[in-house]
């Protein structure tokens, strides 16, 4: 099982940014979490990180063929991003979305997902286990 790993605009500034709502690990502490928690699983994963929406698009047409599954947290381009979601529905493969913060409980514009629209799943308000979670769904028998 080989996932591909997609974060967002501004995930990169992870414990310097609003860490009351992100908190204070940094985006290599993410990324160690993400490597540890995929051993345990048993699953082959591949991080990127842009602040670029072009460049997310390019790894989510990328990953057909190569990957078994996404997880991926668009961050801003949620709510926003037509063509984060017109990706993942090009690609078919199985996509779960995750948001660190609960973003239902904070402004009204965060309450819309574009990408969600093409996802299996969502985990939010969990941290980085919400991470471990859509990693669990899609090794498991979730997907
Ligand atoms: C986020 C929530 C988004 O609304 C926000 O723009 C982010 C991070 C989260 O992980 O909680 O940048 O995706």
């Amino acid at each position: 099982m080989k996932l591909l790993i997609l974060n967002g605009p501004n995930l990169n500034m992870l414990g310097v940014r609003e860490p009351e709502i992100y908190g204070t690990q940094s985006y290599r502490d993410l990324e160690a979490y993400l490597r540890a928690e995929a051993e345990k699983l048993g699953c082959e994963i591949e991080i990127f990180q842009s602040n670029h929406e072009g460049d997310l698009v390019d790894r989510i047409q990328q990953a057909y063929g190569r990957f078994d599954g996404i997880v991926i947290n668009p961050a801003a381009y949620t709510h926003t991003s037509i063509a984060i979601l017109d990706a993942l529905k090009a690609v078919g493969l199985p996509a779960v979305e995750v948001h660190l913060s609960d973003v239902d409980a904070r402004e009204p514009f965060r309450r819309i997902s574009y990408a969600g629209l093409a996802c299996k799943m969502t985990y939010q308000g969990h941290g980085f286990a919400g991470y471990r979670m859509a990693m669990e769904f899609l090794c498991g028998a979730g997907a």
